[in-house]
């Protein structure tokens, strides 16, 4: 979604704040702005298209400024263009916004401005918010503070902005509702992000503003008080320890190409130190694992490729610990009847800790008095905040649009709260819980599949052309085949479908014919032979056929196009094994169509938005 950026320092800043959005740059956005305070003038740069182009127009300009905030957008309200890029202006040119977010009743505001005579030039929501700030500030009665605290008091919906005002050089006021924004501080330097990737490089030292939070920097000073009232709140500063390395792309072209590559480490990082021979140790679950272990029903609730995640944790969680497990898209579960309770447990999963369907279902099911657990990957996000209590996933940041590692440790933790809850429902004996701890040798494998990238890039440059592509898998495989799906889709631009295989003969299979590839994930168990069916079924439509397998028959190769083997390891490993041949897959894909993998288009990292 949009970036900010902003700082208040004593050396001139406006090349940093343009490094900081070419950080923001693997978000995915379509213009990009800068507003930079000049005592008694604001300069105000904006462009459509990449950073690159801001950041000449700035080397043309040299605007010198020691505050100054920045932002790339990712259009909601009103095309991409010059004119609704942020930052925006009010009428008076007083005060200077950056927003990430949307203004829902940005309607009616607009109407009442409209009537007090104030002029548009966007189509944002966000000129309205500007707007009226300005309106609250110009009449004088207000001061600025007391101006933005007015406005936010009448808008809904989500925010996080950062905002300017000519009259006051050393002021620079954010706040968030919904949308995140982290206040970095470094001796008498400040920076705003609306996440940590544009300011790590400056400091660790970390305020992550809750909701209904303002931050003030007035100088050398700041202070931290509320929307909704004029108090002083805490100022709770954390030491962030993500890497700068987390950042860079080193050896890899693209991202999610080194993210691929990091999964051995990422994976054995999420399970080191929460196993010991045959007890599985799930510290931030401590204080409700009473709660947890006895319920008679758990929901799972999330986004995207970590709902596909959910639902593998589903069969895990229903296979080892037999208890029911419902798996709900946060979209669907924020609105749908519940039948959650205070007897409830609801697990909510989320990359980022920043989606804003995944954090709406778990205010409802705060709200509904169930426990709420979170599997995030980012401490300190709004997930890992507004859960009673939750376990991190420690893949360091993920910077590809298209998921990949996360997803692998999203698993690899839901693995091990199966298996602990299998534990304490003693629905599993000891010696084969310890069996399944030993995932060293299986963690090994992946480097196998990782040895294979060249045969699979050659697979994968034979589909490029491909229009369409069905995946299929049963079981544990059957979200895999979705994951596989979305991977394709999202960063190629090739239709894809994930099925559970045997489902495809109640209509996808009106879609074969000699032209479409049709991937198998086909694990060496009780399936086996029924996935077979499934796939002669294809064959004798012609279908192009490529077999993700651990098994060497020769029936496989009798019947596929193209193979790729994976190691034998246990059904757990094999969907992680699987699963990363298929990011190669995609990611093949798309290079060979020249696309670039890290933006692909219409696509944001973290969707802070209904
Ligand atoms: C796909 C992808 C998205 C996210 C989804 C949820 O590659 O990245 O589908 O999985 O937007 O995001 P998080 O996990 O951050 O809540």
């Amino acid at each position: 979604m949009c970036g900010i950026i902003a700082a208040a320092s004593n050396r001139n800043v406006g090349k940093l704040l343009v490094q900081g959005l070419h950080k923001m740059e693997y978000r995915g956005y379509d213009s990009a702005g800068i507003a930079l305070h000049q005592k008694d003038q604001i300069a105000h740069l904006r462009t459509l298209g990449k950073v690159k182009l801001l950041e000449e127009k700035m080397i043309a300009e040299k605007p010198k400024s020691k505050l100054g905030i920045a932002h790339t957008r990712w259009a909601t309200h009103g095309k991409p263009n010059q004119v609704n890029a942020h930052p925006h202006k009010d009428q008076s040119g007083n005060i200077v916004l950056v927003h990430n977010g949307i203004i829902e009743n940005y309607d009616p505001i607009k109407k009442f401005l409209r009537s007090k005579k104030v002029k548009f030039k966007s189509e944002t929501d966000t000129e309205v918010l500007v707007q009226l700030i300005g309106y609250f500030f110009n009449k004088g009665k207000l001061n600025f503070e007391q101006s933005v605290r007015a406005a936010l008091q009448r808008v809904d919906g989500a925010y996080g902005i950062v905002v300017l005002n000519k009259k006051e050089p050393d002021v620079m006021i954010a706040a968030r509702r919904g949308s995140p924004l982290v206040l970095g501080i470094k001796d008498k330097e400040f920076f705003i992000g609306s996440d940590i990737s544009p300011i790590i490089k400056h400091t660790q030292q970390i305020i992550y503003l809750e909701d209904a939070q303002m931050a003030i920097i007035d100088g050398d000073d700041y202070k931290i008080t509320s929307i909704n009232e004029d108090v002083s709140l805490p100022k709770k500063v954390e030491k962030i320890d993500f890497k700068i390395d987390d950042y860079d792309k080193g050896k890899f072209k693209y991202f999610m190409h080194k993210e691929i590559h990091e999964q051995i480490d990422t994976i054995r990082n999420t399970i080191t130190g929460r196993t010991k021979k045959d007890s599985i140790m799930l510290h931030g679950l401590l204080d409700y694992w009473p709660e947890i272990k006895q319920a008679d029903k758990i929901f799972i609730t999330a986004c995207g490729t970590s709902w596909h995640a959910g639902l593998i944790g589903k069969n895990l969680i229903e296979r080892f610990a037999e208890v029911p497990v419902h798996v709900e898209y946060a979209s669907e579960f924020r609105y749908n009847k519940t039948l959650v309770d205070n007897n409830s447990i609801v697990i909510a999963i989320s990359q980022s800790g920043e989606t804003a369907d995944t954090l709406a279902a778990i205010k409802k099911a705060n709200d509904y008095g169930a426990i709420t657990v979170g599997i995030c990957n980012v401490p300190g996000s709004s997930v890992s905040r507004e859960t009673n209590c939750g376990i991190f996933t420690r893949c360091g940041h993920e910077v590809g649009v298209a998921s990949t590692k996360a997803f692998t440790a999203q698993i690899s933790i839901l693995y091990l709260l199966a298996l602990k809850l299998a534990d304490s429902n003693d629905t599993m004996s000891k010696k084969a819980i310890k069996e399944h701890l030993d995932y060293d040798e299986g963690i090994k494998k992946i480097k196998n599949i990782l040895n294979k990238e060249n045969e699979i890039k050659k697979i994968a440059l034979k589909y490029k052309n491909a229009n369409d592509f069905l995946y299929l898998g049963r079981g544990l495989n059957f979200p895999v085949a979705l994951e596989g799906a979305l991977k394709l889709k999202e960063i190629s631009y090739i239709h894809a479908e994930g099925y559970p295989a045997a489902e495809m003969k109640h209509g996808p299979i009106a879609l074969v014919d000699k032209d479409m590839p049709n991937v198998f994930i086909v694990p060496k168990d009780k399936t086996y032979e029924k996935i077979i069916s499934n796939i002669e079924e294809i064959k004798s439509r012609k279908g192009k056929i490529i077999i993700v397998t651990d098994s060497k028959d020769k029936i496989l190769k009798d019947l596929a196009n193209d193979l790729i083997y994976v190691p034998k390891t246990n059904h757990y490993m094999f969907c992680v094994l699987a699963t990363i041949a298929l990011q190669l897959f995609a990611y093949y894909i798309a290079v060979g169509k020249k696309l670039n993998v890290d933006r692909p288009r219409n696509l944001a990292k973290s969707v802070t938005v209904e």
